[in-house]
């Protein structure tokens, strides 16, 4: 087994790193305050090749490997979760394209974000089927060689900002997964309205908004895959796309413990830095040794995805412990800090706000351990 990054994976992370240093972390306090979305600073990411990154290079993508977008997700995290949420779940709403559409489609709606600055969302959640998507709502009615789709989704990433949708709907909700299709619908299209924006207690430099659609006529070449085939899609992108939200939860992570040691090493409390104390070091050794343990959880997963292996429990074992460490480890790092951890003059409390969204998003870590424990029963 070798772990060592080749030059390409090393020199991806200096490039991502340098980028989550100069640009991202300094303006991340702004974003947040002003729960604005960073338009200007996602398209220098597009320009370097850090957004859309699973697109191959046959539709004139940058290709990465699942196992270098995680590298690279790592540590655009460390400078901001929520925008590192923007530009991972832009690839969470390509991915449904890359799984399940034809060339014909991959070419058409792939080229057309990689040619130009495009956001895309990943429509799946419903106001009533977070954790159970086969129980959607949103209908899609055939009607000649169209599509109409009526319903609402609701927590979608980039919902206000995106050029493209990636949407489930049923045909029959009394089928349950069986009559789920996907579909392409681009911003623009007649009855697709983004709702208001969600005030979210962390990531709040990510555009989170409901998506209502009235009469939203799709042509049915925009479906992807077969009808009764929007269930294992959405499944089979979901095993794809949670090894990278146990890297952003990782570079949420790595950002405490590096404020922690530093801050260990300069405050002084009865009269020596707090860092000689081995309640603090405990803290400090436990959070290096989980986020070890998450970040090559996480890479054996990328890994597995990348060797097309179904990789469903073990994108789950990353998805689940990386992000339950983001949340120990963030919250431990509020304490080293004291007062000042929980105060904004100091950055440990955004950490903590935006680790929380890491055990609810891409299916709840208790969806996580449903899987893990599925997979284990059928073995
Ligand atoms: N790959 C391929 N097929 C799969 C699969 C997988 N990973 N998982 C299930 N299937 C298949 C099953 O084999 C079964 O197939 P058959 O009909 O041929 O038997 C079928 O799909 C139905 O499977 P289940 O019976 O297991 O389905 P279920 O209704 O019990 O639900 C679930 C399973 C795991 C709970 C699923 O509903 C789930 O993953 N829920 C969580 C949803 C989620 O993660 N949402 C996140 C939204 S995205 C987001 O948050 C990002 C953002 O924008 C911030």
């Amino acid at each position: 087994m070798d772990f060592t990054l080749s030059d390409e994976q090393q020199s991806l992370q200096e490039t991502a790193r340098r980028f989550a240093q100069t640009e991202i972390a300094p303006n991340a306090a702004h974003y947040d305050q002003a729960a604005e979305f960073p338009r200007e600073i996602i398209k220098k990411a597009w320009e370097l090749g850090l957004v859309s990154m699973c697109v191959p290079e046959a539709y004139g993508g940058v290709g990465l490997s699942m196992l270098d977008s995680c590298i690279a997700v790592e540590e655009i995290a460390w400078g901001c979760a929520g925008m590192a949420t923007s530009i991972m779940c832009n690839d969470l709403g390509l991915m449904p394209i890359l799984v399940g559409g034809s060339d014909e489609q991959k070419k058409r709606w792939l080229t057309e974000c990689t040619s130009d600055f495009k956001l895309v969302s990943f429509c799946l959640s419903e106001p009533n089927a977070g954790s159970d998507v086969a129980g959607m709502q949103l209908l899609a009615e055939r009607d000649g060689d169209h599509y109409v789709l009526n319903g609402t989704k609701c927590w979608i990433t980039n919902g206000g900002e995106a050029d493209l949708f990636t949407v489930f709907a049923t045909l029959d909700r009394a089928s349950r997964h069986k009559g789920i299709c996907a579909f392409v619908i681009p911003r623009g299209t007649p009855g697709l309205a983004p709702g208001k924006k969600e005030d979210k207690m962390g990531q709040r430099a990510s555009d989170t908004r409901v998506i209502h659609f009235d009469n939203v006529r799709v042509p049915a070449s925009d479906q992807l895959g077969q009808e009764g085939e929007g269930f294992k899609i959405a499944m089979q992108t979901l095993d794809r796309t949670r090894p990278p939200i146990g890297a952003l939860a990782t570079g949420i992570a790595r950002r405490a413990l590096d404020e922690s040691v530093a801050y260990a090493k300069e405050r002084k409390a009865f009269g020596f830095p707090i860092g000689g104390f081995q309640a603090v070091q405990f803290l400090l050794a436990d959070m290096a040794k989980d986020i070890e343990a998450g970040r090559l959880l996480t890479r054996q997963s990328a890994w597995m995805v990348d060797q097309g292996m179904r990789a469903s429990k073990y994108s789950s074992f990353a998805k689940c412990f990386a992000t339950d460490t983001a949340m120990r480890v963030t919250t431990d790092a509020v304490q080293i800090f004291g007062g000042n951890g929980y105060t904004k003059e100091y950055p440990v409390e955004k950490l903590m706000r935006d680790a929380k969204l890491m055990q609810i998003y891409e299916g709840t870590n208790q969806i996580q351990r449903l899987v893990i424990a599925r997979e284990l029963l059928k073995e």
